[in-house]
């Protein structure tokens, strides 16, 4: 059985005041049993803060990107390492937001994962079709060369989760049906299962426009362990509510 994962992806979002519904999170979770592991990665200003302060709730703290090297001439930019010695204890890498405003390409985005998995971090690489491939009948054909070229040698169950995030689906309010979801998943896992030692047993997680309205049945999709929430992560009680919920599908849809 593989332990769910829920993350919330802070985006460019949070100023010192949202500890407050950091806080409001944490204290709720202290009152129950949860069955899934929670990872919230903040905005990099907010990571030390965060993690310090939470250190000894249900909560995990991740970046939302790292520089592949250690240290150098990069201004404006976060190292693995420097996001670790921050507190985290992983990072998102490859989302859409990157990969198309940035033009970061899957070779970058494999050595950032190499990079993340050198101090210690796991990852969690996205990878997902626009609108135009999937129309076109090329989304499993853009998930498999995404796959491909983004896993670094060395990449295995327990340093990586691949999050399967359509482009279309992101801050759009648009999901796929359970079907494509399940599809999706379920060619992911085999594709993994193919490509690596253990390689069923890797956390796939899914993301876009997932809410407390839709968590049931998107985590309830055939090889989802998880869920990557964006926008109604920001919300203590949104972020619980599907906390709660992907839980409770764990025990009574599968
Ligand atoms: P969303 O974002 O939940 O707001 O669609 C998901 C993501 O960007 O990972």
């Amino acid at each position: 059985m593989i332990k769910r994962l829920v993350v919330g992806n802070w985006k460019m979002n949070g100023l010192g005041s949202t500890f407050v519904e950091v806080s409001k999170l944490s204290d709720a979770l202290d009152q129950i049993d949860i069955k899934n592991d929670v990872l919230l990665c903040p905005p990099a200003t907010l990571l030390a803060g965060l993690s310090q302060k939470f250190s000894s709730s249900k909560l995990a703290f991740g970046g939302q990107d790292c520089h592949s090297q250690a240290s150098g001439p990069y201004t404006g930019d976060i190292s693995a390492e420097m996001l670790r010695d921050a507190g985290a204890t992983c990072v998102i890498l490859g989302h859409s937001e990157r990969r198309i405003r940035y033009n970061e390409s899957s070779s970058a985005i494999k050595k950032k994962a190499a990079a993340a998995h050198r101090a210690g971090l796991n990852s969690i690489i996205c990878v997902g079709e626009t609108l135009d491939e999937r129309q076109k009948g090329l989304a499993i054909k853009t998930i498999d060369s995404q796959l491909t070229a983004s896993l670094p040698s060395g990449c295995n169950a327990n340093n990586v989760t691949v999050a399967y995030e359509p482009v279309w689906a992101i801050g759009t309010g648009l999901t796929p049906s359970v079907h494509d979801v399940g599809g999706m998943h379920t060619h992911i896992r085999d594709t993994l299962s193919k490509k690596f030692k253990n390689g069923e047993k890797f956390r796939l997680i899914y993301g876009g426009s997932v809410k407390p309205e839709n968590v049931s049945w998107l985590a309830g999709a055939d090889n989802v362990d998880g869920v990557l929430v964006g926008g109604a992560s920001i919300r203590a009680k949104d972020f619980l509510e599907i906390i709660v919920k992907c839980g409770v599908v764990h025990d009574d849809f599968r």
